[in-house]
């Protein structure tokens, strides 16, 4: 699958508020490292008028209401976590940057999450280009930041990057979170806090077995 991506930073350029540490963590210590991230973090502005962490909450009130398993909602609350990981600016798309904040949340939560839940965040900006080459529609329905990004994020998919995602073991769930991502962009709407999801989150953390702590990176930058 090809991508579009003109202008990537390069990892230097950002920093894990909470930088792994070498030895285990239990599933609460892992939690509250996220909770810290997003307490730290989450006042920045996603656009349309909500924060991070607004969206966030959103977007997994959205899916629990709609009965999902936990797998969905904790990617739907974690999907944007990587705009929590670098230092790029909250309005670094208005300066034609990308930055690839899908991997690098990914990359991330790897380290302590199943791929039921990763790869639907690694994939939720293609799942945008998917349903922007798929979907009629789609394109004029999302919000106007998420219109702006998809150029700097690829432009809608070829016909043959669409049919190669629908391959994709986790396409079914990426999707259903991307639809979860639109719709979660409501100023002032009433949610659950973080807290509400601690447990959910800890029942999903795995065992990290010799699993190293990666830094941050940008594979592809
Ligand atoms: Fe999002």
């Amino acid at each position: 699958m090809t991508h579009g991506h003109p202008a990537s930073p390069s990892a230097c350029e950002t920093r894990d508020p909470a930088p792994a540490l070498s030895g285990r963590l239990s599933p609460a210590e892992v939690v509250s490292r996220i909770f810290t991230t997003f307490l730290q973090r989450g006042h920045r502005q996603y656009g349309e008028s909500v924060t991070e962490l607004q969206h966030a909450l959103q977007c997994a009130t959205f899916a629990g209401d709609a009965g999902e398993r936990a797998e969905v909602i904790a990617s739907c609350l974690l999907h944007d976590f990587g705009h929590l990981l670098h230092e790029l600016g909250e309005d670094i798309a208005d300066h034609g940057v990308d930055s690839r904040h899908e991997l690098l949340g990914a990359n991330h939560l790897a380290r302590w999450f199943p791929p039921e839940v990763v790869e639907p965040i690694r994939m939720h900006a293609d799942s945008k280009r998917y349903l922007c080459r798929r979907e009629e529609g789609y394109f004029g329905a999302l919000s106007p930041a998420s219109q702006r990004s998809l150029e700097l994020q690829g432009g809608p998919m070829s016909t043959e990057e669409a049919r190669e995602f629908e391959a994709h073991p986790h396409f079914e769930l990426a999707l259903r979170v991307r639809r979860y991502d639109d719709r979660g962009k409501v100023p002032g709407m009433p949610t659950p806090d973080l807290a509400t999801f601690r447990l959910l989150l800890e029942s999903l953390v795995h065992a990290q077995t010799a699993v190293p702590a990666p830094s941050p990176s940008l594979p592809g930058a």
